[in-house]
């Protein structure tokens, strides 16, 4: 899938030495589809080459406001005109200190400022990614500058952390081009959950038996971290509680990693309180061993083997769903249901069973592990298959599904 399919940035650089992650950034964004004009300032060129740029972007690039070479098709030697109208998005990435003060005066002695100031303000959004030393970043001008900018309606995103190439440790540093990349495309998604908290649970329980062993469930925890970063690119505050899996953490979401079943349902009251959605995907385990070893238990020889007692565990979602914010409609809940036949049967009697308003089928068997999966949605007015397709994708799509519930309520 191509995240940016259709889309034209024009991506420009000014002076730092993070030029050579815009290099990267360029080759992402045309990877995903993405046109790309880049458009370099006079200090942007004594870290990286226009060359380099335009092998990249497969685009001649553009340097001086003064360049009378066709722009766009059009022969009226203004490129910052040419150039910026026909954007989806002005990307400054890197934007440097003496840059983005430039552009908070509005000023424009440079091709690359003034496509800023000239780009058509409601149409073109201005992203910029600022990279400095941590001082600069962190004096009072640059945070005031930063602030300005965003007031005057530019989206300024974070920076990264860590060792910087002038050799100190700190804020400044320009994220890293998959990070960049994630953010553009998070950028465009619409933002159809802005003020929603959600709570997630992913991923399995383990149920330890031993110090070294335990009982766990078939789940790789995509789809509930899918269905995160979705939430999150759709501009959710998101809590991510997750089981015992190998993912890395979505952008911008907060995680909280557990272990056990009660482990989990800890952690889910620990939140909940503060959420306006959960959205319950972790396969639970349905029993632990009544009394785990306190060491590992031996296996001797004498063929017999260990008496194992279970208990059952707490239901996550059916607690939380019979709590008052839950009934009184201040927390709107989502179950999942893995099974692996008759799923509109099982997935609807599961729904009433938990007592939840949406209840989110899938054939076990078919997902468990893999990057794609096929859902059904099943509410109080009837059933939508979600055809097969990648898990962010489907995870887009039920975002959305969920949001237009939450209106309609
Ligand atoms: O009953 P079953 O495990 O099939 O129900 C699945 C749904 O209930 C999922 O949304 C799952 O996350 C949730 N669940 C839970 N706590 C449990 C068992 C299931 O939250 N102990």
């Amino acid at each position: 899938m191509q995240e940016l399919a259709g889309k034209h940035i024009v991506l420009g650089l000014s002076g730092g030495i993070a030029c050579y992650k815009a290099a990267e950034l360029c080759r992402a964004l045309v990877k995903q589809g993405a046109t790309v004009q880049v458009v370099m300032t006079e200090a942007a060129e004594h870290f990286i080459t226009a060359t380099t740029l335009q092998a990249l972007s497969g685009r001649p690039v553009f340097t001086s406001q003064w360049d009378g070479r066709s722009a766009s098709g059009v022969d009226n030697a203004m490129p910052h005109i040419n150039l910026s109208r026909e954007a989806d998005a002005v990307v400054v990435a890197p934007a440097s200190a003496d840059f983005m003060a430039k552009l908070l005066h509005g000023r424009a002695d440079d091709l690359l400022s003034l496509l800023c100031l000239a780009r058509p303000i409601d149409r073109v959004p201005l992203i910029l990614a600022p990279a400095m030393n941590r001082e600069m970043w962190a004096h009072p001008a640059t945070q005031r500058n930063v602030a300005q900018l965003k007031a005057d309606g530019a989206h300024v995103l974070d920076v990264g952390q860590g060792d910087q190439a002038c050799g100190e440790t700190g804020d400044g540093r320009m994220l890293e081009p998959e990070e960049l990349l994630g953010d553009l495309i998070a950028f465009f998604q619409p933002k159809v959950l802005a003020g929603q908290r959600l709570l997630i649970t992913a991923g399995p329980t383990f149920e330890a038996i031993d110090p070294v062993r335990g009982i766990t469930n078939r789940s790789s925890g995509k789809m509930g971290f899918a269905i995160a970063q979705a939430a999150r690119e759709a501009g959710a505050e998101v809590t991510l509680v997750a089981g015992p899996v190998a993912l890395a953490t979505p952008r911008g979401v907060r995680r909280v990693d557990v272990m056990s079943a009660e482990q989990m349902l800890q952690a889910v009251w620990a939140d909940v309180g503060q959420a306006t959605v959960l959205v319950a995907t972790a396969a639970v385990a349905d029993w632990r061993p009544a009394q785990a070893a306190d060491q590992k238990i031996k296996k001797d020889g004498s063929g017999v083997v260990p008496a194992l007692a279970f208990v059952e565990n707490p239901d996550i979602l059916a607690t939380v769903a019979a709590s008052e914010r839950a009934r009184s409609g201040e927390l709107y809940c989502v179950g999942f249901a893995a099974e692996s036949h008759d799923l509109l049967a099982h997935a609807q009697a599961k729904r009433v069973r938990k007592g939840v308003p949406l209840l989110v089928g899938n054939i076990g068997p078919e997902t468990f592990g893999r990057d794609d999966n096929a859902l059904l949605l099943i509410d109080e007015q009837g059933s939508v298959e979600l055809p097969r397709a990648s898990k962010l994708a489907l995870a887009r799509q039920l975002v959305g599904a969920i949001a237009s519930r939450l209106v309609a309520r």
